[in-house]
């Protein structure tokens, strides 16, 4: 089965608004490609709450850093296709670079706030990059719904904030990170690992289990951020840019014990390579 592709707004609006007249709720996951698992659960999320989903692939420039890997960003259009359509997916929206900027574009969507630290702190201008697009294709697509996986807890947050500071009128929804069997989350850059860097980024994961289980003991939290940061290290991380314990809106709890419910947050880097994840606890 071939799975329709639109290239342009006009062609996207035109197959939204049939399915509208309709009376389908439609449902938008927007994604830069290099499909997993990970991603195929956000489209099998969205059937369940729509009768229509749409996929957007599109590797957002305004996202990456001049350094950082967008040239090197794995591309398989045709691939990622086939598999949107055996996962469900009715339409796939792969926009040319122009058709998100315009000739002058000249509008950014910068979010204070939740965007501020963290990935925001370690990727200057990475947010504002992801904020503008997300917002975009929103507008574009006006969808009743659209998902975003917790594996980018922080992201998910920030396209919260941007959905109602401006009115959007679409449900978000997050869904839960999808692991390979030794833990390690489903990511389109884990195809950047040697086989030795993979097999000592399933730590991530580990580590971070560890940070919740101490939280949930009574350690304090300056301690778990400390011990997590050497158990990266130790493991192999070449670096670790953050090991955080936060409230689940991201705030900071102290740097004592907690009873109330946190998120364990990480980013490090083995080689060239950077890995994110997090945990509840
Ligand atoms: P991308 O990294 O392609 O991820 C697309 C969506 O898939 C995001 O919502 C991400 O959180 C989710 N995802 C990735 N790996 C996952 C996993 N292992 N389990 C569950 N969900 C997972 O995130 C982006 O693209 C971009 O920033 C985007 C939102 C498309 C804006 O350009």
């Amino acid at each position: 089965m071939t799975l329709p592709i639109a290239r342009n707004v006009a062609d996207l609006r035109a197959r939204v608004a049939g399915w509208r007249e309709a009376g389908e709720r439609v449902a938008l996951v927007p994604t830069m490609g290099a499909l997993h698992v990970g991603h195929l659960s956000l489209i099998a999320l969205a059937r369940r709450n729509a009768s229509r989903v749409v996929a957007s692939l599109f590797v957002n420039p305004a996202q990456f850093a001049p350094h950082e890997d967008f040239a090197a960003y794995p591309r398989d259009e045709n691939e990622d296709s086939r598999r949107l359509a055996a996962a469900g997916c009715d339409l796939l929206y792969a926009p040319r670079t122009d058709e998100i900027y315009p000739p002058g574009f000249a509008t950014t969507v910068a979010v204070t706030g939740v965007s501020e630290d963290l990935e925001g702190a370690a990727r200057p201008g990475h947010f504002a990059g992801v904020a503008t697009v997300v917002a975009k294709l929103l507008i574009q697509a006006a969808p009743d719904v659209a998902v975003f996986g917790e594996k980018d807890y922080q992201q998910l947050l920030v396209i919260r904030r941007v959905a109602l500071d401006l009115d959007l009128p679409v449900e978000i929804l997050g869904a839960p990170i999808v692991r390979a069997n030794d833990g390690l989350a489903l990511s389109s850059r884990n195809a950047y690992l040697s086989d030795a860097e993979r097999a000592i980024a399933p730590a991530l994961h580990r580590t971070l289990l560890a940070a919740a289980g101490a939280i949930r003991a009574g350690a304090a939290i300056a301690d778990v951020e400390a011990d997590g940061r050497r158990a990266l290290l130790s493991a192999g991380f070449d670096a670790v840019d953050y090991f955080a314990v936060r409230d689940e809106d991201l705030r900071s709890l102290g740097s004592g014990p907690t009873m109330s419910p946190v998120r364990i947050l990480t980013a490090a880097r083995i080689g060239r390579t950077r890995l994110i994840d997090n945990v509840p606890g």
